[in-house]
């Protein structure tokens, strides 16, 4: 047997510097609303909303409750040719929350299945109406859908594709991303420069034949590469072009649905209306591990159609539609309805634009981005050490002032929760600027 040199040996955890964290482990033991409780009995202010799943707070008793019964009187049910209310009424309400045209809500258990299910579905999709041919897929640089085969193909965030380069799913082209501080620094909301951009995707069409392209994917806002609002008039010209050449518009709304952008999708919020979205997060609050891939109703009926005792979609997983989740999942929906949750976080959002921006006058800053209640402040990188300091910041941030600040090499992005309290939001700002100040 391998003993253990340490009780934080054996789990390898994701996206950590490892090594680095078990020398002084940054424990949560206990959560409640905004705060988290470290393992010293601290409290600490959480400015990720868990990582961006949480909007609405930790713990709420009305989610909590609705999981303990569930738990307590239908534990699992099988999910393949079997069923459960919930899950049903559950995507009748996700449904019910996304723009018309929407009929169908295909249930994963994370944002990263949803990406690889949605791919999946746009292929099946074409080959249902006879354009088999259609299989290329376009995603975009500096995009993040998640870490499986097909989302880290469509995605295009250097590290997280480098070590596996060579078995990247083929017939997979990028636009170029739209961050460019030569141009879009310190905007506020959408830039004004950068629609241009979306002509990458007329190129490939041009390129290949639009016919062969199966589907463009993209987040209507950037999260993980660091809050990249896209530029006026962007996503307008990309559902021009899809429209053109019968190209599907996928949009990965892992973590802008769900009122993170004041609306219940960014869809909706920007008024573009794709044919496939992606959703995780929010879905459940992050209390229970569950996503969904909601889906027009021209794409549902073109699969679902063939002899009736036939399976429809070779696709699906022992998790879909998990009663536990999808109890999770109506309690919170109940919660976004009964507080006004979305239009709480539209009231918050010019108040962290201006906190946020009034960073933008600091000697260590080089940009400030924000979009919805989605922040970055990107720091300059320090000489010959790239995201040392933002690693830095976000330690400092913890161990210091007590608070979980997120970095992403030297940004520090900022989800405050959709129902955050302005004076709390205020002191962690405070805090992160004293951090800021004392970081070399
Ligand atoms: C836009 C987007 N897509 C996909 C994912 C992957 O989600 P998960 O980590 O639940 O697999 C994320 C995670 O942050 C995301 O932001």
């Amino acid at each position: 047997m391998h003993a253990a040199a340490s009780k934080f040996d054996a789990y390898w955890m994701p996206f950590t510097a490892n090594r680095d964290f078990k020398k002084n482990p940054r424990l949560i033991t206990g959560a409640k609303g905004h705060y988290y409780t470290a393992a010293d009995g601290s409290r600490i202010y959480d400015t990720f909303s868990g990582l961006w799943t949480s909007g609405v707070g930790h713990c709420h008793p009305k989610i909590v409750e609705a999981v303990q019964q569930q738990v307590a009187s239908l534990d699992y049910c099988m999910a393949f040719q079997m069923g459960h209310e919930k899950a049903f009424a559950l995507a009748e309400r996700v449904v019910g929350l996304a723009p018309d045209g929407f009929s169908n809500c295909f249930f994963t258990n994370s944002g990263s299945e949803s990406v690889d299910t949605a791919l999946k579905i746009a292929l099946a999709y074409h080959r249902a109406r006879g354009e088999g041919n259609r299989t290329r897929l376009i995603g975009r640089e500096k995009g993040y859908h998640g870490v499986n085969f097909g989302g880290m193909s469509v995605g295009g965030i250097v590290p997280n594709r480098k070590v596996f380069s060579a078995n990247l799913i083929p017939g997979v082209d990028h636009l170029r991303h739209t961050l460019d501080l030569e141009h879009n620094a310190f905007s506020r909301k959408q830039p004004e420069w950068g629609a241009h951009l979306a002509d990458d995707l007329e190129r490939l069409a041009q390129l290949h034949d639009g016919s062969n392209i199966a589907a463009v994917i993209v987040e209507p806002v950037a999260g993980s590469a660091g809050i990249i609002p896209p530029p006026v008039g962007y996503l307008e010209k990309l559902r021009e072009i899809c429209d053109r050449h019968g190209i599907l518009l996928i949009f990965d709304e892992v973590i802008t649905a769900f009122g993170r952008v004041g609306k219940a999708f960014g869809a909706e919020r920007f008024g573009v209306i794709p044919d496939i979205i992606t959703t995780a997060k929010g879905l459940t609050n992050g209390v229970v591990p569950m996503g969904a891939v909601l889906v027009q109703k021209h794409i549902h009926d073109a699969i679902v159609q063939g002899p009736e005792h036939m399976i429809e979609l070779f696709h699906g997983y022992t998790y879909s539609g998990h009663p536990v989740a999808a109890a999770a999942g109506l309690a919170v929906m109940d919660v976004y309805d009964d507080e006004g949750i979305f239009e709480q976080a539209t009231a918050l959002e010019p108040i962290f634009e201006d906190i946020l921006h009034s960073f933008a006058d600091h000697e260590k800053v080089i940009d400030v981005r924000n979009f919805g209640l989605m922040g970055m402040i990107d720091l300059a990188p320090r000489e010959g050490a790239p995201g040392a300091r933002g690693l830095e910041a976000h330690k400092k941030c913890f161990w210091d002032e007590h608070l979980i600040v997120r970095n992403g090499m030297d940004g520090l992005q900022l989800s405050p929760f959709l129902n955050s309290d302005v004076d709390e939001m205020q002191k962690s700002f405070e805090a992160i600027r004293r951090v800021i100040d004392s970081v070399d």
